[in-house]
C-alpha cells in the first residue's frame, strides 16, 4: 500500500484527498469495508448503490481481491445502480458490464443480489419497473423513500452527479425514485435515482480523480451559488465523504482538508 500523506478533514462533508489514484482506491475501499462492517450491527440486508464512468473502476478491482473479496460479507449485500446508460449490457458504455467485469463477476453474491438498471423496455417504462423493485427490496409505500446504506457517486466536469444534470429538474424536482433522463457522455437515454433518494442515503461517497475535475472541484466546494447537485448533495443530513485524489484537489483554494 502506498504509504503517502493522506489528509482526511473533519469538516463536513468529510474531505479525504489521496496522493495518487492507487492510494484513494485502496482508501475508498477500506472505507466501504468499514461502512459495511458499521452497518451490520445492525438487522437486515446491505443496500449498496454503485455509478458508472471510469472513477470507480480501481476501487472495483481492489474490491474483488482479498482481503475486501474474503472479508466483506457480500452475501448480506444487494447490489443497486445509481445510474446506468440504456445501452445493452455487453455495450462497453454499460456501468452494470464494466461492474460486472470488475467486480461482481468474481464475488461470492448471490445473483439475485445484484439488481442491474438494465431492461430491454422504453426509457419511462424502465424507470417505472427499477421503482418496483425499490418498492419491492425496501418495502415501501408509494410516498415513501429507498432508504439506502451507501451510494458511490462520481461527477462529470459539467458538475452532473449520477445522470443529474445541471439545469435539469427533472430528477431533482420531483417525488419519483427513478427518473429516465437523455444526455452526458455517451449522450444515451439513461435512468438515474433522483435527488430526494439520494439525499435520504446513510452514507454517499464521491470518488473524484484527475486534474480534469480540479476545476468543477473548486466550483463545488468554492462557490456556493452554482446549486450544482453535487452542491445539494452537500446538504444532506447523513454523511457524506469525498474521496480526491492530489490532482482532483489541486485547485481548492481553502484548506479544506483539515
Ligand atoms: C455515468 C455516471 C456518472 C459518472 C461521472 C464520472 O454513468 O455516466 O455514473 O455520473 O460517475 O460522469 O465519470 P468518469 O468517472 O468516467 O469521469
Amino acid at each position: 500500500m502506498n504509504t503517502g500523506k493522506i489528509l482526511i478533514s473533519k469538516s463536513k462533508p468529510q474531505i479525504i484527498i489521496a496522493k495518487t489514484e492507487e492510494q484513494l482506491a485502496s482508501l475508498c475501499a477500506n472505507f466501504f469495508y468499514r461502512t459495511i462492517v458499521e452497518r451490520m450491527t445492525e438487522p437486515g440486508r446491505i443496500s449498496v448503490a454503485l455509478s458508472g464512468g471510469s472513477t470507480p473502476r480501481p476501487m472495483h478491482r481492489l474490491l474483488a481481491m482479498p482481503p475486501y473479496l474474503t472479508d466483506i460479507p457480500w452475501n448480506q449485500i444487494d447490489i443497486y445502480w445509481a445510474d446506468e446508460r440504456l445501452v445493452p449490457p455487453n455495450d462497453p458504455a454499460s456501468n452494470y458490464g464494466a461492474a460486472k467485469k470488475d467486480l461482481l463477476d468474481h464475488l461470492p453474491i448471490q445473483k439475485d443480489h445484484i439488481h442491474p438498471m438494465c431492461s430491454p423496455h422504453s426509457p419511462g417504462r424502465a424507470a417505472e419497473e427499477y421503482e418496483g423493485l425499490l418498492a419491492e427490496y425496501f418495502e415501501l409505500e408509494p410516498k415513501a423513500l429507498p432508504l439506502f446504506d451507501l451510494i458511490i457517486l462520481g461527477i462529470g466536469q459539467d458538475g452532473h452527479t449520477a445522470s443529474i444534470f445541471p439545469n435539469d429538474r427533472t430528477a431533482i424536482d420531483t417525488g419519483r425514485w427513478v427518473v429516465p433522463v437523455k444526455g452526458g457522455t455517451p449522450d444515451v437515454h439513461r435512468l438515474t435515482l433522483t435527488m430526494p433518494v439520494l439525499l435520504k442515503a446513510r452514507h454517499l461517497f464521491f470518488l473524484v480523480t484527475g486534474r480534469s475535475k480540479a476545476e468543477m472541484v473548486r466550483t463545488i466546494f468554492e462557490q456556493d451559488s452554482a446549486g450544482l447537485p453535487p452542491q445539494l448533495l452537500n446538504a444532506s443530513s447523513n454523511q457524506v465523504a469525498w474521496f480526491l485524489d492530489k490532482e482532483a484537489a489541486s485547485l481548492l483554494t481553502k484548506n479544506l482538508a483539515e
